[in-house]
């Protein structure tokens, strides 16, 4: 009965054998058309649903899957510096990014190790023409940061090194913890990139005296830091310290130094990562303390006193007395007033006497800067 109906519905010789044979030559032949046809289906129908996503613009119709052009994680991605300053981290966030250090060493990487430059300011940088023609022609060996009131809107030229190197600043009240802030806040910023191994404080008011090679050389040969770090008796310096700071400060690790410091990554981790100074130097160090001048020199001074220069790469003027330095005009800029500051001086370097004291000077007036743009290849050699 079986190979009768199969017979019949087939059509075919009723031979159990030939049944066999016919069976399984037309069932995948049937087969195979039907998977042909559902194929030529399926590919008319994906043709025509890419035309639509296309035309109605939709990317993505299953929510939470990834677009299928994401680059894979790796090495260079994590590495590259930010293209854009701006960010949306408070400082507590920022800080805590910026103290993520590398245990290893080595770097798995050709690392050009750069100078950050960072200018804290009001606002603008009217010196700026001057900075230009020094960093002119020594791309990719220097980084710039700005920090400024952030009321202060920036209108650089696209062609400007310092277009576009803003970071998100808050309010800086001179000699007060707001000014420190600012200093960690430029630091935290810098570290994000990390190629930036020496890291600079400058003002709107300074000038560089020597050329970038020679700035390079000095700064990247340096065994030491230039954190300026004395031990001043006297009311303007151990006068200020308050022993409220105890345990964490006693008056013979108390220092004083010039806010305009230069540090290297290490250091400038240690300053952004601090936790156990700050409040004593917060609560306790406040005006007629200025706290610029002490904190970061007693802190560093008590935790790695071996990596300080103990001296600021800044030349500035305080004969003249009162609270601020001598500010230098359109007629200070003369070969012998340069020549004074470059050579009548000697200093330690890397444990040698030299002559090469500062690499910097301030304070300079706007008006000075025409002065210095025509004579920065005779007094400072760019
Ligand atoms: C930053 O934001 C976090 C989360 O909102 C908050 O807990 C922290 O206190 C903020 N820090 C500062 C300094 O505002
Ligand atoms: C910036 O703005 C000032 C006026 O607000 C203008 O005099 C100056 O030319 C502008 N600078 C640039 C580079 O656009
Ligand atoms: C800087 O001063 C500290 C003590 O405050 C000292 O240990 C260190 O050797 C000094 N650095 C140099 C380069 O002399
Ligand atoms: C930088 O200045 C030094 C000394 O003044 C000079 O020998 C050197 O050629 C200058 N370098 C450049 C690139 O101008």
């Amino acid at each position: 009965m079986q190979s009768r109906l199969v017979t019949m519905e087939e059509g075919k010789d009723p031979t159990n054998n030939s049944i066999r044979t016919n069976q399984s030559r037309v069932l995948p032949l049937r087969l195979l058309r039907f998977m042909v046809f559902l194929l030529g289906v399926g590919i008319v129908l994906s043709i025509i649903s890419v035309r639509m996503n296309r035309s109605l613009g939709i990317r993505n119709i299953v929510p939470g899957t990834q677009p299928c052009f994401q680059e894979p994680m790796s090495l260079q991605n994590l590495i590259k510096p930010p293209l854009n300053y701006q960010h949306t981290m408070n400082d507590s966030e920022l800080f805590w990014r910026a103290s993520i250090v590398p245990q290893i060493k080595e770097y798995p990487f050709k690392r050009l190790p750069k100078i950050a430059f960072m200018f804290l300011t009001r606002g603008p940088l009217p010196l700026s023409p001057l900075w230009e023609k020094f960093f002119e022609g020594n791309e990719g060996l220097y980084s710039i940061y700005v920090h400024s009131l952030p009321s202060y809107r920036p209108n650089f030229s696209t062609s400007s090194v310092f277009y576009g190197r803003q970071i998100p600043g808050q309010m800086v009240e001179w000699g007060r913890m707001s000014m420190c802030d600012a200093e960690r806040r430029l630091l935290a910023n810098v570290l994000l990139d990390i190629s930036n191994e020496w890291f600079v404080l400058l003002s709107e008011a300074c000038i560089p005296l020597h050329n970038f090679s020679i700035v390079y050389r000095y700064i990247s040969r340096s065994r030491f830091s230039f954190m300026g770090a004395f031990d001043e008796p006297g009311p303007y310096g151990r006068g200020r310290y308050n022993s409220n700071m105890l345990p964490e400060v006693d008056i013979t690790q108390w220092r004083k130094g010039s806010q305009w410091f230069e540090t290297n990554r290490n250091l400038a981790v240690d300053i952004v990562k601090d936790t156990k100074f700050y409040p004593k130097f917060e609560q306790f160090c406040r005006p007629a303390c200025y706290v610029d001048e002490h904190y970061f020199p007693t802190m560093l001074t008590i935790q790695s006193p071996n990596l300080l220069a103990n001296r600021s790469l800044t030349y500035v003027d305080w004969s003249r007395g009162g609270a601020h330095p001598a500010t230098f005009g359109k007629n200070d800029i003369t070969k012998n007033f340069f020549k004074k500051i470059l050579e009548d001086q000697t200093c330690i370097y890397n444990n040698q006497p030299t002559s090469v004291c500062f690499l910097f000077a301030r304070k300079f007036a706007p008006s000075a800067l025409e002065a210095l743009l025509q004579h920065s290849s005779e007094f400072f050699g760019f």
